[in-house]
C-alpha cells in the first residue's frame, strides 16, 4: 500500500478534490489532503476511493471476473489490444516524456493492463477510473504497476488538461469532463459496438422485437460534435469458444442479467461456439468550442 502511496504521490499534481476541485498533499504515504480537509485513504490494496456519493453500479463481481477470464485467459480482445496500443504508439511517438493514459469507466482493469503492456512504453502511466468498487478492487489486486481509483467520469478527480490518451472501451463517457481532461492535442479513443457485436449471444438470448438491428450511428453524431474526428477503425472477427469459455462469455454481459436461464444453459451446452466481436474505435482530437454534456451511456445490453 505505501508503495502505491508513493507512486500515486508522484503524480499528486495530476489529481484534484472531487468536493473543493482543490489539489491534494500526500499525509504520511496513507491518505490525499486538500487544503479544506477532504480526505481520501488508500485502500490497504492500493487504490483510491474519490466517490462523493453511493457509487450505484449494476455490474457485479460474477460479470467482473468473466470479462477479466475472456481478456486474460481466452483473449477475445487481442486484436482491439494490438490496434489501440498501435495507436498509442503513433500518437506519443519516441517521446520519452512522461504520458499519462485514463482509462474511463475501466472496469476490472484488464484492457488497460494489456494495452500498456503492449505500447512497451515504459514512460506511460495507466490510471484506471470506475464507478465500481468491486471492479477496482479487482483491478488493484492484479494489477500493481497502476493507479486505481473509484471515481465517476461525470466528476473525474483530475486537474484539466492531465492526460495525452483517454480510453473509453464499452463504457459511459461526459465529454465535458473528457474536453477538460485532455492535454492540448490529446487523443480520445472509444470503443463502441456495431451491429454484429456478440450476435451469438444476442441471437441466443434475446426473443424477436429485443433483437432490432443495433446501429451506433447516434453515438458517433454525439462523439463528433464534441471531437474533431480523426479516424474511425472498424474491427471485426471472430473468435471459437470451448464450453468453460462460453460460460464466463455468458456472464460476461449484461444480457445474461435479464434472460432466460434455460436460453442460457441452451447456449452454453452446445459445446463450443464461433463468437463475433465487432467494434469502432472512434478517435477524437479536442475541439475548442465547449458545449455541456451529460453522461452518455451506449446501450448496456450491447456492452
Ligand atoms: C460494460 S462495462 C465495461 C468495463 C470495461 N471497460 C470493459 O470493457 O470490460 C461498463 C463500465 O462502466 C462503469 N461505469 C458506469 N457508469 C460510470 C460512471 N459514471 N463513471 C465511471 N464508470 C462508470 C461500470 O461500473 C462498468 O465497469
Ligand atoms: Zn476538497
Amino acid at each position: 500500500m505505501a508503495d502505491k502511496a508513493k507512486s500515486v504521490s508522484e503524480f499528486l499534481e495530476v489529481f484534484r478534490c472531487p468536493y473543493c476541485k482543490n489539489s491534494f498533499r500526500a499525509v504520511d504515504l496513507k491518505s490525499l489532503k486538500c487544503p479544506n480537509n477532504h480526505t481520501f485513504d488508500f485502500a490497504k490494496q492500493g487504490y483510491v476511493n474519490m466517490m462523493i456519493r453511493p457509487s450505484i453500479s449494476h455490474y457485479n463481481k460474477a460479470l467482473f471476473e468473466a470479462r477479466q477470464k475472456m481478456i486474460m485467459e481466452s483473449h477475445l480482445y487481442s486484436l482491439l489490444h494490438k490496434e489501440i496500443s498501435n495507436l498509442i504508439k503513433e500518437h506519443l511517438g519516441e517521446s520519452s516524456s512522461p504520458s499519462l493514459i485514463l482509462d474511463a469507466g475501466c472496469g476490472e482493469g484488464s484492457h488497460l493492463q494489456k494495452i500498456i503492456e503492449e505500447a512497451r512504453n515504459s514512460s506511460i502511466t495507466g490510471i484506471g477510473l470506475d464507478i465500481s468498487k468491486e471492479g477496482i478492487l479487482m483491478a488493484a489486486k492484479k494489477y500493481k504497476n497502476l493507479i486505481w481509483l473509484v471515481g465517476d467520469v461525470a466528476n473525474a478527480p483530475f486537474v484539466d488538461q492531465s492526460f495525452q490518451i483517454i480510453l473509453n472501451i464499452l463504457s459511459p463517457s461526459n465529454y465535458t469532463e473528457f474536453k477538460r481532461l485532455l492535454a492540448p492535442n490529446g487523443l480520445v479513443m472509444k470503443v463502441v459496438p456495431r451491429s454484429s457485436y456478440l450476435k451469438e449471444l444476442r441471437e441466443a438470448l434475446l426473443n424477436d422485437t429485443e433483437k432490432k438491428v443495433y446501429q451506433n450511428d447516434d453515438i458517433v453524431y454525439l462523439f463528433k460534435k464534441h471531437f474533431q474526428l480523426k479516424d474511425v477503425i472498424s474491427l471485426r472477427y471472430t473468435k471459437k469458444l470451448e464450453q468453460t469459455e462460453l460460460e464466463h462469455f455468458v456472464q460476461m454481459s449484461p444480457l445474461s442479467w435479464t434472460s432466460n436461464q434455460a436460453d442460457i444453459e441452451a447456449f452454453i451446452l452446445k459445446g463450443f461456439s464461433e463468437v463475433t466481436i465487432d467494434l469502432d474505435i472512434l478517435i477524437g482530437l479536442n475541439k475548442k468550442n465547449e458545449e455541456k454534456s451529460e453522461v452518455i451511456n451506449n446501450g448496456k445490453s450491447m456492452s
